[in-house]
């Protein structure tokens, strides 16, 4: 039998673990053949909350489900993990940006990379989902100088998703006929949503659409403001869609994206597309199945995609500036 892969996720008492923890537990991230071990982390406060979740999580009886742990000590709860998805920190409420957050929610990744380099497998894949994740994913990763720079990444699934599902309604097409979307830059109202290289049932977006008024005026700030539009709706922030995405991202690292499809993931950015190197930006990248990513190369852009890109990387510079005193 294959050995059980080790997967820690932090605040796993809130919705989007609520969300997430069955459907790790049911093969999602590794596939149907393949045990896990879920370790969760929670704050004291939660810990109560936690033992009633997993309560519940053993009573689902799930047969790919090897171990169960819940601990407030990140110690315990990165303990040889394979993959850590960190979820755990504030949302934002109506009215804030996702970067209001920064200041609250950043120092949470100091502790949380420290511990990750002391007791994760030195290969560990950590996601970040918590936000803003693109910066908070830097903190825990310049925490954390044993675990490789390319082992990390954070959260753009969503907005990828949201791109594709925006296209698709447009059009009365499938959302599994549309592919290629891309999402620059930051999870934030500031990110690049793509359409340039998008295809409907192969073929391209651009003439299936046939209006570049309404991805200028409508789809972009839509994709943008998705979060908004829904912590305006329900109340709370996306937590069903939000732990969907971070399944087909983790997914995607262990068993790879399809065939000529490129999906979106915030990585530490190498120079690609005149990106600074140093941030976690979002980029089209492609996957084996081995934990590995590559940033898709040679796309096209124009002056319009150019101006949008230098914006979202404007941000997170100034991101990675306020938070300069916890990348030590
Ligand atoms: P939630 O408030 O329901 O749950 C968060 C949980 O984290 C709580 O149980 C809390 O006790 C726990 N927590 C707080 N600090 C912690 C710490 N230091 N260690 C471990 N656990 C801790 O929130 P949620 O709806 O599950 O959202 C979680 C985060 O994910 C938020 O920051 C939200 O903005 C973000 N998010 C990101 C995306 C994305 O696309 N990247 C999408 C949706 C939500
Ligand atoms: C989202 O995109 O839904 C999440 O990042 C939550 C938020 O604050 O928008």
């Amino acid at each position: 039998m294959t050995s059980p892969r080790i997967v820690a996720v932090t605040g796993a008492a809130g919705q989007i673990g609520y969300s997430l923890l069955p459907r790790i537990a049911r093969g999602d991230i590794f596939g149907p053949d393949v045990p896990v071990i879920i370790q969760c982390l929670e704050i004291p406060p939660a810990m109560n909350a936690l033992r009633g979740v997993l309560m519940e999580l053993e009573d689902c009886a799930f047969p790919l489900l090897e171990g169960i742990v819940g601990s407030d000590d990140p110690m315990v709860a990165f303990k040889d993990v394979d993959l850590a998805l960190l979820v755990g920190s504030k949302p934002r409420s109506k009215g804030m940006e996702r970067n209001d957050l920064i200041r609250e929610n950043g120092p949470i990744f100091v502790g949380q990379g420290k511990a990750l380099d002391a007791v994760a497998k030195p290969d560990a894949r950590v996601a970040v989902i918590g936000n803003p994740c693109n910066t908070n994913c830097l903190i825990a990763l310049h925490n954390a100088p044993g675990i490789p720079k390319q082992n990390w990444s954070a959260m753009t699934q969503l907005d990828h998703h949201r791109a594709k599902a925006q296209i698709a309604v447009r059009v009365g097409a499938h959302f599994r006929d549309v592919q290629n979307v891309v999402i620059w830059g930051n999870h934030s109202n500031t990110q690049y949503p793509d359409w340039h290289h998008a295809t409907v049932a192969g073929k391209p977006a651009t003439e299936v659409v046939g209006d570049d008024a309404w991805f200028k005026n409508d789809f972009i700030p839509t994709v943008q403001e998705r979060g908004k539009a829904i912590i305006e709706a329900r109340g709370l922030s996306s937590a069903m869609s939000a732990a969907n995405a971070a399944l087909d991202h983790a997914r995607y690292l262990y068993q790879g994206t399809p065939a000529g499809q490129w999906t979106s993931m915030a990585v530490y950015s190498d120079g690609s597309y005149g990106v600074p190197e140093g941030i976690m930006s979002s980029f089209p990248v492609t996957c084996k199945g081995d934990g590995t990513y590559e940033i898709v190369q040679g796309l096209e852009f124009n002056d319009f995609g150019k101006e949008r890109l230098a914006i979202t990387v404007k941000e997170l510079e100034g991101e990675r500036e306020t938070v300069a005193n916890l990348l030590d």
